[in-house]
């Protein structure tokens, strides 16, 4: 396995996926930066941390959606670790409804979150990247990039959106030392909504974690987790008939 980066800053690192994907780089020996908006668990989360590996860990409050405060927050973090390899602008938040009942604000705090969030991060980290001519940008984005989601417009509509906008940067950041990583996870057992466990292929958070460092050491340009079944099963997804999207969600 390729060696893991030494710093990683964490937008989004107070529970679920990011959670877990602080515990694998604090096992793997990296320092790191971890930005959710909840402060107990983010305290909580940087002193377990510490005391089993010994390794530096600093933390900021941050709302992405709060997006004049993002690149100060961000950066006054990067700051006091120095050099940073990775960012991964994981924060997220799922959401449903039925078209039509007017609830058009709860797409909006969709948007706002992943897409608009996401990409706010993502500048802040690119602009901390040019200036160290060197880092990497991981964005999280969902197999639902693929395949709206019915009932889960918005959500799906964010993460084509981010998953497009990733490509983009990508294209535009080679050659300047900067490396772009999508993750398109498949579902995965946290809170982020009810009855995540009965969802199909539903995988464990730290499985997909490991997953995730071990795609970003490589450098890999899509990394899709669990990689077990959906490396086969996401490019059919597009060809699948709406009938079988549809018994599935
Ligand atoms: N679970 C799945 O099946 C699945 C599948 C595909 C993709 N994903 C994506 O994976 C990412 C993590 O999801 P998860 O399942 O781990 O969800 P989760 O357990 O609900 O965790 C979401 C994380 O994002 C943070 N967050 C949410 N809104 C934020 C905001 N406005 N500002 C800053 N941080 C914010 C939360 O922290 P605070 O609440 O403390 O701010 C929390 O740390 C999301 O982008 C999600 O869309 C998840």
């Amino acid at each position: 396995m390729s060696t893991s980066p030494t710093t990683i800053v964490i937008v989004g690192a107070s529970r679920g996926i990011g959670a877990s994907l602080a515990r694998e780089y604090a096992a793997r020996g990296c320092s790191l930066g971890l930005l959710a908006r909840s402060e107990e668990a983010l305290a909580a989360l940087a002193e377990e941390l510490r005391a089993a590996h010994g390794i530096t860990v600093e933390t900021a409050i941050l709302d992405v959606a709060a997006r004049d405060t993002v690149a100060p927050v961000m950066q006054g973090l990067m700051d006091r670790l120095g050099q940073v390899d990775v960012v991964i602008a994981n924060a997220g938040v799922l959401g449903w409804r039925k078209a039509g009942d007017g609830n058009v604000a709860e797409d909006r705090r969709i948007i706002e979150t992943n897409l608009l969030g996401a990409i706010t991060v993502i500048d802040a980290a690119v602009a901390r990247f040019k200036l160290q001519k060197s880092g990497q940008v991981v964005g999280i984005s969902s197999i639902s990039a693929y395949r709206g989601i019915p009932g889960s417009g918005a959500y799906s509509a964010s993460k084509a959106a981010l998953t497009n906008y990733l490509e983009a940067l990508r294209m535009e950041l080679a050659g300047k030392g900067i490396g772009v990583s999508i993750v398109h996870p498949g579902f995965v057992k946290t809170d982020i909504g009810p009855n995540m466990d009965k969802y199909p292929f539903a995988a464990d958070p730290d499985k997909v974690a490991k997953e995730i460092a071990d795609g970003i050491a490589r450098g890999r340009k899509n990394i899709i987790v669990p990689r077990f079944p959906w490396r086969m099963v996401l490019p059919v997804m597009r060809l699948l008939p709406d009938a079988v999207i549809r018994k599935v969600f």
